[in-house]
């Protein structure tokens, strides 16, 4: 099997915790029988400074023509002058996921085992881990709905859904839920907006095809405060856009460091874009300290859903987990009596725990 893989690398720690992801990936395809061929293409910043544009045709061209998308990180205090509609997260990310259709947006937050001290939770809050599958809508909403805009003192943003859009990001969160503890939570905010009314009526209808799965619906604001209560309670979470943008990065912080967390953004079919669920922390760029497993966790989700091989996925999840348990970490999940290791080094050990 020969894929195409478009590698964005981005800004910031983008290109460092690339090189890590793409040295495991090395490595997969040499126990499976799986090879890679990488395109490299700018975006963000560093296609702004390349020829001032943060998406440029080439970019899209280069993933069009791929199976996948690996993508690193965008944005910095470099281009935050900008017009906020020139800025990298806006003029690369939302137009990315619109061409591509990447409508389901996958955030897992899982929290292993040797890091429960990273989490700001009470530890008899994490005992025995969680684990949490954030499905967030990802090309309707607010972030899309017409009309937007400003007119003279006023400024303006509409909430909009179809019901064909909450269908199919609700069969998503089901089919997940099958494979997993069967439990979806979808978050609405049924007592206030329309389109949430809406919202829930048509999950209910889908998760009439689910009879194994338990749905249950929640406001998003319980839901905020349910998190940081019990968050052993939630198997997958299905939510709007926004909400999901807002409720993915407080699930993620759960688990300690944001720097673990891989992303999936799924259109039909097996294409897909995989990011870590972190920022391109400029503050750190360029030190070598930055904490890649994001990244090599966001290849690993591109093996699984793209390629469907789920044991190359099992093996790099655990070949990172065994890397913990030897006490390595990287500076941002580090504790006294650990040994602490730079971006690479913690990528070779890595890679040398799935040879073995
Ligand atoms: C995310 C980000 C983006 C979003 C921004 C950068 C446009 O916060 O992927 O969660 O709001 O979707
Ligand atoms: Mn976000």
């Amino acid at each position: 099997m020969n894929v195409k893989i478009a590698v964005l690398p981005g800004d910031g720690i983008g290109p460092e915790i690339m090189k890590e992801a793409i040295k495991v990936l090395d490595q997969i395809a040499k126990l499976y029988s799986i090879s890679f061929s990488y395109e490299h293409a700018l975006i963000g910043g560093a296609a702004i400074d390349d020829c001032s544009e943060a998406l440029p045709q080439s970019t899209i061209d280069i993933c069009k023509s791929a199976d996948a998308i690996l993508l690193g990180a965008v944005g910095g205090p470099k281009w935050e002058t900008l017009p906020p509609e020139k800025q990298p997260e806006r003029a690369a990310l939302l137009p990315l996921r619109k061409i591509f259709n990447l409508y389901a947006n996958l955030r897992p937050s899982i929290i292993f085992d040797d890091l429960k001290n990273a989490s700001p939770l009470k530890n008899e809050l994490v005992e025995g881990g969680f684990d949490i599958l954030m499905i967030r809508e990802l090309t309707g909403g607010i972030y899309f709905g017409e009309p937007k805009g400003r007119e003279g003192d006023k400024a303006f943003d509409t909430m909009v859904y179809t019901k064909h859009e909450i269908e199919r990001i609700a069969k998503i969160a089901f089919e997940s839920a099958l494979k997993r503890n069967k439990k979806v939570t979808s978050i609405d905010k049924a007592n206030v907006l329309t389109t949430m009314v809406m919202w829930r009526e048509v999950v209910t209808e889908i998760g009439k095809n689910y009879p194994e799965v338990a749905l249950n619906h929640m406001y998003v604001d319980n839901a905020a405060m349910q998190l940081v209560r019990y968050p052993k309670q939630f198997d997958v979470i299905l939510c709007e856009n926004m909400f999901g943008d807002i409720l993915s990065d407080e699930a993620s912080m759960l688990t300690g460091s944001l720097g673990m967390l891989p992303s999936a953004s799924l259109s039909e079919g097996t294409f897909g874009l995989y990011e870590p669920a972190g920022g391109s922390a400029p503050d750190i760029a360029g030190k070598g300290i930055a904490n890649p497993i994001a990244q090599i966790l966001s290849a690993a989700m591109m093996l699984k859903y793209s390629f469907k091989k789920d044991d190359a996925y099992d093996k790099i999840f655990n070949a990172v987990e065994s890397v913990f348990k030897d006490g390595y970490r990287t500076i941002d999940i580090m504790s006294p009596g650990l040994k602490q290791v730079g971006t690479s080094e913690i990528g070779d050990l890595i890679v040398s725990k799935l040879i073995n």
